[in-house]
């Protein structure tokens, strides 16, 4: 066991003190190579999958016994040497899943290599109301008394995907990373699929979570990361952090540019109360608000609402007002300003407006290098001129919209 894995036994131990419930499976790949190795053997594999035979079947049952038991030593110790001294886990492990064989596949027999066939949630339900932390090896038992090597992101999806469980968390010991080598923070289920046909080189593991993380996503868990486990902290951060560090992958969008309906009214107030008190935006009760929804568009990203703008028709005139443009300052100089603003400007088209105008103290020059220009209050039409504050003394923008 390496120094990372000492560190998340804490992590795991300091979730489970906040009644967060846990499931845990363990590989053994690594120990059953090494166990068949001392033994001058080697298994084949087969699409990156382990052809267990008799042989490798009792290294298999090794390698389960000696993790778990290290694992559970682990949890009993660790608590101990650690600030959550005095907190007592429960680890309990069981038959709780049920294998059958995956059987011959274009000819190849994969004799003892499994697959999940029957999860018995209600008995892990149970040790989970008792708050007792499950500790699951990737082994699975037929009603005939047969043993069977699974593969532990495999029983982990299945077992998430019974529970219907809030996250699963599939760890690897590589990030995702784009061809240019960026961290990529979230993918849905569809760019999950290209992303594992790229030609970028992935560890098996990594193949094999995302593969699961795209089916626990479809068959209804809500998110799934791909978490690297040799980074320090890597679980909590991930957890308790809005942004994360590992990839988060689900079946929508994280982040969606769309309309706005009434119950966004209290993240938009969020969002730009801030900015009605320093003066840049002006104030809007939750009313008006109500009144205008329909001409609000918002960013969502993960529940929170990180931009919103509005674009309001000018009566009498085939004009409209840009109002209430924010950008949550986490999420600022990402072009999420640019987006919304392409987006009024769509929806100004379709409006059949001829002109969209703005005023602004603070935010000029965004606009201008927008294609706006600054203009004077004659050039606006008589119903908005009555909506300019003169006390504000904002700069009036405006753009002529090509039809
Ligand atoms: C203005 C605002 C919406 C821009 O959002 P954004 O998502 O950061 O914008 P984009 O990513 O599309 O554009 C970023 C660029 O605009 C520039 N920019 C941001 N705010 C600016 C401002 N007030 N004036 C001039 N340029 C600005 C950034 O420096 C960046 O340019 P760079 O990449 O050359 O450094 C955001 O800064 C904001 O919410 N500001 C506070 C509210 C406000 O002023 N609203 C306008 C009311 S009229």
């Amino acid at each position: 066991m390496d120094e990372s894995f000492t560190n998340l036994i804490h992590d795991f131990a300091l979730l489970n003190s906040l009644g967060i419930r846990l499931v845990l499976v363990h590989g053994i790949r690594p120990q059953i190579d090494s166990a068949l190795k001392i033994r001058g053997q080697s298994s084949q594999f087969q699409d990156s999958l382990r052809i267990t035979d008799k042989q490798s079947l009792q290294c298999v049952k090794e390698s389960a016994g000696f993790v778990r038991v290290d694992i559970e030593s682990l949890l009993s110790q660790g608590v101990a040497n650690s600030p959550m001294s005095g907190a007592e886990l429960r680890v309990i492990s069981g038959n709780f899943i049920t294998a059958q064989p995956l059987g011959v596949i274009n000819g190849i027999d994969f004799q003892y290599t499994g697959k999940v066939r029957r999860i018995d949630s209600t008995a892990i339900r149970q040790q989970l109301d008792l708050e007792n932390i499950l500790l699951i090896s990737p082994i699975g038992y037929s009603p005939s008394g047969d043993l069977f090597n699974l593969s532990a992101e495999q029983v982990a999806t299945e077992i998430a995907i019974s529970l219907q469980a809030e996250k699963l968390i599939l760890m690897t010991e590589q990030s995702c990373q784009s061809a240019s080598g960026e961290l990529i923070a979230q993918m849905t289920t569809d760019e999950t699929k290209e992303f594992i046909n790229q030609e970028l080189q992935l560890a098996v593991n990594t193949q094999q979570a995302l593969k699961s993380a795209i089916h626990g996503c479809q068959a209804g868990v809500k998110r799934v990361h791909i978490l690297n486990r040799l980074i320090d902290g890597a679980l909590l951060t991930e957890l308790f952090s809005r942004d994360g560090i590992g990839t988060l992958i689900s079946s929508a969008q994280f982040e969606s540019l769309r309309p706005a309906i009434i119950g966004d009214i209290p993240g938009i107030l969020e969002l730009i109360s801030p900015l009605e008190k320093k003066g840049i935006l002006i104030s809007r009760s939750p009313e008006q608000l109500e009144i205008n929804i329909a001409d609000y568009i918002i960013i969502e990203r993960d529940g929170l609402i990180i931009g919103c703008t509005a674009l309001h028709a000018v009566k009498n005139s085939q004009t409209g007002l840009i109002a209430c443009l924010a950008i949550h300052p986490d999420y600022q100089k990402s072009a999420r300003g640019n987006q919304l603003l392409e987006r009024l400007l769509q929806k100004a088209a379709k409006q059949s407006f001829t002109q969209v105008f703005a005023f602004s103290t603070q935010s000029m020059q965004w606009f201008i290098e927008r294609g706006f220009s600054e203009i004077n209050m004659q050039q606006l039409p008589n119903d908005l001129e009555t909506n300019y504050n003169p006390l504000r003394n904002a700069k009036v923008l405006g753009k002529q919209l090509i039809m």
